[in-house]
């Protein structure tokens, strides 16, 4: 039996990490969605259905009710013709997540998250789409520091990642669609990611995971077997430690933008889905230390550390190039429109304090860091070139 259901959503971005997330509460609050997955559909669709059903929703109902629809389609060239009939909203999460071009300026990050965005306009103007809510990040913002606003940031930023600008570009095209009469444009803005606040529930090891994974191995290095379970290494941590690292749990961010997607009285503005206390590094690293018993690290300023490290700094900081900015240049968000929806629904904050770092932390660690889990890895390549331009990169990009 068919259901009717009073909107559809056609939503990109639906196998990874947040769209899993936003796609079980969407569906939870009762939306018709449309999920665009690439080819080959049948292995995405089993591992979405999977994925789905480890986050608590069974969602093989919904595709026997029509609920949920699943087509093949891709960015930027590939979008599905709309065979399921109107679709009243356009929810574009998918993006890739390459910090850097590998030496092609049109191959990704920009040919997913720009031409994508390109690709994704069109396919509204095609098909009568007036109403486009598309994930963006906190850090197209790039090295612009303050009280960041939620607002588009022009001029142009200077950026610290290909990412950031991708996105900050799409971000501008969508707001150029989005200035013809009629039209809607909602522009999600999340800090980093982790697992979910209640069960530490992940499928992305990057950024927080990462680094934990190298103080793990510091640990292993340094440990020695008889001196207690304390090891005591002196090292340098670049920054401050009452610097704050803006991370943000999933099922947060998830539930925020479902119930402002579900709510057209909410649309039409940016929102930055960002942590209101964010932890301070001191936090982070009484966390760490206390996690994997260590002791004698101290902050000092960045400048003193990156590029002129001791062995044991340099198995955190020489191979931790991927975070090392963001350690060093912490905005603040403003969360106006935000805390005016949490207010009106009564959500809070899960707060990111001790007990919940050690939780995400053993959580992960319990998966072995994401390898052989079937997590959603780091592509080795990417890494690697990562890596080797990193500094380059860095040094090219500062204010
Ligand atoms: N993770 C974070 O910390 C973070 C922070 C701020 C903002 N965001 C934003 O949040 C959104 C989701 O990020 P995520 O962390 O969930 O990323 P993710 O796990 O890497 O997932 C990316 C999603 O986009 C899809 N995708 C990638 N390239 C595509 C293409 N060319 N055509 C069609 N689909 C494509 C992927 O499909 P496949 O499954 O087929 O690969 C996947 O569903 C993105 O817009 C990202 O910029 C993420």
């Amino acid at each position: 039996m068919k259901a009717n259901y009073p909107s559809t959503t056609l939503m990109t971005g639906s196998t990874g990490f947040l769209g899993n997330f936003v796609l079980r509460d969407l569906l939870n609050r009762g939306r018709r969605v449309v999920a665009v997955l690439r080819a080959p559909l049948a292995e995405r669709r089993e591992r979405l259905l999977k994925v789905l059903e480890e986050i608590g929703l069974d969602v093989r109902g919904c595709v026997i009710s029509g609920q949920l629809v699943l087509v093949e389609g891709s960015l930027p060239d590939n979008l599905p013709a709309p065979t399921w009939g109107r679709t009243d909203g356009i929810l574009h999460n998918a993006a890739s997540l390459e910090l850097f071009t590998n030496g092609d300026p049109q191959g990704d990050p920009y040919r997913t998250n720009v031409e994508g965005a390109k690709a994704v306009t069109a396919w509204a103007d095609r098909h009568g789409v007036s109403d486009i809510l598309a994930v963006s990040t906190a850090y197209t913002c790039g090295w612009n520091s303050g009280v960041i606003p939620e607002t588009f940031h022009e001029p142009q930023p200077r950026f610290q990642t290909d990412y950031e600008k991708s996105k900050w570009l799409a971000e501008i095209l969508f707001h150029q669609w989005s200035q013809q009469p009629g039209r809607t444009l909602t522009i999600f803005r999340p800090s980093f990611l982790v697992g979910d606040s209640q069960t530490g529930y992940t499928t992305q090891f990057a950024g927080f995971y990462q680094f934990a994974r190298l103080v793990g191995v510091l640990k292993q290095q340094y440990h020695e077997p008889g001196n207690g379970r304390s090891t005591y290494i002196p090292l340098r941590i670049p920054g401050k430690g009452d610097d704050v690292q803006n991370v943000a749990p999933v099922d947060f961010v998830s539930r925020m933008i479902a119930e402002i997607a579900v709510r057209p009285e909410y649309h039409g503005r940016i929102y930055h889905l960002t942590n209101p206390q964010p932890p301070t590094n001191d936090l982070f690293k009484r966390c760490y230390e206390e996690y994997f018993g260590l002791h004698g690290g101290f902050f000092a300023p960045a400048d003193e550390v990156v590029g002129q490290c001791t062995p044991a700094e340099s198995l955190l900081w020489d191979q931790y190039h991927l975070l090392t900015p963001r350690v060093v240049h912490t905005p603040r968000f403003d969360t106006s429109n935000t805390q005016r929806v949490m207010q009106k629904l009564g959500i809070a904050f899960p707060v990111l304090d001790r007990d919940r770092i050690l939780m995400l932390l053993d959580w992960a660690a319990a998966r072995n860091w994401g390898r052989n889990t079937g997590g959603r890895k780091l592509d080795p390549a990417r890494l690697v070139h990562s890596r080797r331009s990193r500094s380059e990169e860095i040094e090219k990009n500062k204010p």
